[in-house]
């Protein structure tokens, strides 16, 4: 198997293939999710929402970020493995994002990290990145900060926010960011960046112009039920297939349909 590394995506950019990302927290989902054929696979902090249950992604830790990590890259094979470095890991100062961005590689086992933000973490970036470890950016709605945006609505439909996005995505191709994702801004806009920077934006409710896509694995396969922004599609209605499998279960069970003879030594 040909690994998908930080170069693919660029050369992927350039020849005008789209590039496929989604997100896994464990060992059997990556399995599945890297030999459906995604090009990469993101250990979200948003682990902290849809594994955790916890409202935003604000509480997840460095060491529970390094757990999913470890286990995702064990299920994986091909794709390129991008981990999200939580909310107060980076911010601070670059010793300390360095230091953070250094355990999720060598303890973690990712292959690239992402950091929320532009210009107000450029020297946390730079100091990652002059250490040898890939930098994915995250512009637009960037959920560690939910407490500033207040909702979680689409981002940058007004010029301002719309220029000082676009100023960002320049910045972060130039201190050497290898690609960029793109969270719930207008299409237009999204389309913009992506022509105006030769690394790959990779988009979440950002429309179909970027370079690619990523979605939350539970929410595409339809497990996260009272979860459905106009972004996202449906694969499968998981909830539905799975919450029926438990209930005949119950069932089979309670009038003795389960175990049969077959199923008992
Ligand atoms: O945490 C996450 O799942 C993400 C993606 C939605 C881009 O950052
Ligand atoms: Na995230």
């Amino acid at each position: 198997i040909k690994k998908v590394t930080t170069e693919t995506l660029r050369k992927m950019k350039f020849d005008k293939e789209k590039i496929t990302m989604l997100t896994a927290y464990d060992f059997t989902t990556a399995k599945m999710v890297d030999a459906g054929g995604v090009d990469a696979i993101l250990i979200g902090d948003s682990a902290a929402n849809v594994m955790a249950g916890f409202e935003t992604t604000l509480p997840i830790t460095l060491d529970q970020m390094i757990y999913h990590a470890q286990s995702v890259v064990r299920g994986t094979d091909r794709a390129l493995v991008v981990a999200d470095l939580p909310f107060g890991t980076y911010q601070s100062n670059p010793e300390k994002a360095l230091e953070s961005a250094v355990r999720m590689m060598k303890e973690g086992g990712a292959h690239a990290v992402k950091i929320e933000g532009g210009k107000e973490i450029s020297k946390s970036i730079k100091k990652i990145i002059n250490a040898g470890i890939p930098v994915m950016g995250h512009l637009g709605l960037t959920p560690q900060s939910i407490y500033k945006f207040g909702t979680y609505k689409v981002r940058a439909k007004e010029e301002a926010e719309a220029e000082k996005l676009i100023a960002d995505a320049q910045l972060l191709e130039e201190l050497g960011c290898f690609s960029i994702v793109l969270e719930k801004i207008p299409a237009d806009l999204a389309k913009k960046v992506t022509e105006s920077i030769s690394i790959p934006t990779i988009g979440i409710g950002a429309g179909a112009d970027c370079d690619g896509q990523v979605l939350v694995y539970h929410d595409m396969v339809g497990m996260n039920k009272g979860f459905s922004p106009k972004f996202l599609r449906r694969y499968l209605d998981l909830y539905t297939e799975i919450t029926g499998a438990v209930s005949q279960y119950v069932k089979d069970v309670k009038s003795v349909e389960f175990p049969n003879e077959n199923e008992s030594y």
